[in-house]
């Protein structure tokens, strides 16, 4: 069986860590790259000795010989990215968030039904081996009934208007970029939407969401408090509590370690990453297409469209628009 030839969309910050992921995943290649740049492509083929360099997304879209496309763009540029390969008959890994907002999401799928082809959000952290074992953990009962998730995710980023995470033309803000993870933990753990949404947001000069507080209701009342931000360093863990226990997962985003306590006493684990973390979100898409399966099971498309939905609730209560909206 030949490799498995990944094109890689957007050559920044997270395209250069999931390329090295990727380095570690037996039968995967790095194909090809498109920039808006030339140069760009050039450079970042060079440094993961990719065959092919374009210096246009198009031209990367448009190359037959690859299997799946990973689209490393901005926010703002994640639904015309993916569709353009999804139109031209591309499997596509697209970064979170899936796209803007849920009428963005729902395109992506319609186009991905349409023309055959895979999609999935790249929510890189459930699929970690961590997140497994929390997952045999909820499905076994070894904490009983869920009844509380606390999730949170910020960082001191530094206020720069033009970057990303606080321009609105290119959809920043906390939420989209980190609240996001918070969210997809809450599908995970409870599995359904939320009965109510109640939440309060700081939106900074720039005009994005700095920090917010989240509070979810679920039927039975069973709650998740989460909580994001980009301009206030709070720590990344979360923590599940049951009727008979709680699993404690310090630094979630990228958990290497979990802390159960349960009728059985107190276990630690502790299940370091094959690479950087990037390499299961990878496997899994080359699993999925090499199965000839247009979603995952794991990070199924309908899921991202709740949070979507979710995520649109949200900003509505803050009255946050983009201009890509
Ligand atoms: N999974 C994770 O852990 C993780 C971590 C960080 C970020 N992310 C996600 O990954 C995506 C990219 O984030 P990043 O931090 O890698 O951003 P970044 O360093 O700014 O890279 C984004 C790339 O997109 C391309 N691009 C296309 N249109 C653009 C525009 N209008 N403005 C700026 N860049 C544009 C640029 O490449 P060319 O101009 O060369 O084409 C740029 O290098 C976001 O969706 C973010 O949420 C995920």
């Amino acid at each position: 069986m030949g490799s498995f030839k990944w094109g890689i969309l957007g050559p920044g910050s997270i395209a250069r860590t999931f390329a090295t992921g990727l380095q570690a995943v037996p039968g995967a290649e790095i194909f090809a790259v498109g920039s808006r740049s030339e140069e760009r492509a050039e450079s970042f083929a060079d440094e993961f000795s990719a065959a092919k360099s374009y210096g246009s997304y198009e031209e990367l879209a448009s190359d037959s010989e690859l299997d799946a496309v990973y689209v490393a763009t901005p926010h703002s540029h994640h639904a015309e990215h993916s569709i353009m390969c999804m139109e031209k008959g591309r499997a596509v890994l697209c970064e979170k968030p899936l796209a803007v907002n849920a009428r963005q999401v729902e395109r992506m799928i319609a186009c991905a039904r349409e023309n055959g082809v895979f999609l999935m959000e790249a929510m890189w952290t459930r699929f970690l081996p961590v997140m497994e074992r929390v997952r045999e953990w909820l499905a076994e009962g070894a904490i009983g009934e869920v009844q509380m998730l606390q999730a949170d995710f910020g960082f001191r980023g530094e206020l720069d208007p033009g970057h990303r995470l606080f321009n609105p033309e290119l959809a920043g803000g906390a939420l989209l970029d980190v609240g996001v993870y918070t969210l997809a933990l809450s599908y995970m753990v409870f599995g359904e939407d939320p009965a109510e949404v109640k939440s309060m947001a700081h939106v900074g000069e720039t005009g994005v969401d700095e920090q917010s507080v989240v509070l979810m209701g679920y039927a039975g009342g069973r709650m998740a408090l989460l909580s994001c931000a980009v301009r206030t360093n709070i720590p990344h863990n979360a923590r599940i509590i049951g009727t008979k226990g709680s699993i404690f997962i310090p630094d979630f985003w990228h958990a290497t370690t979990a802390t159960l306590v349960s009728g059985r006493g107190e276990e630690e684990i502790h299940l370091p990453f094959a690479e950087n973390g990037y390499e299961y979100e990878a496997r899994e898409v080359m699993d999925c297409v090499g199965a000839d399966r247009q979603e995952s099971a794991v990070m199924p498309l309908r899921e991202s469209l709740r949070i979507a939905r979710t995520m649109d609730a949200l900003r509505e209560q803050w009255d946050l628009r983009y201009p890509c909206d």
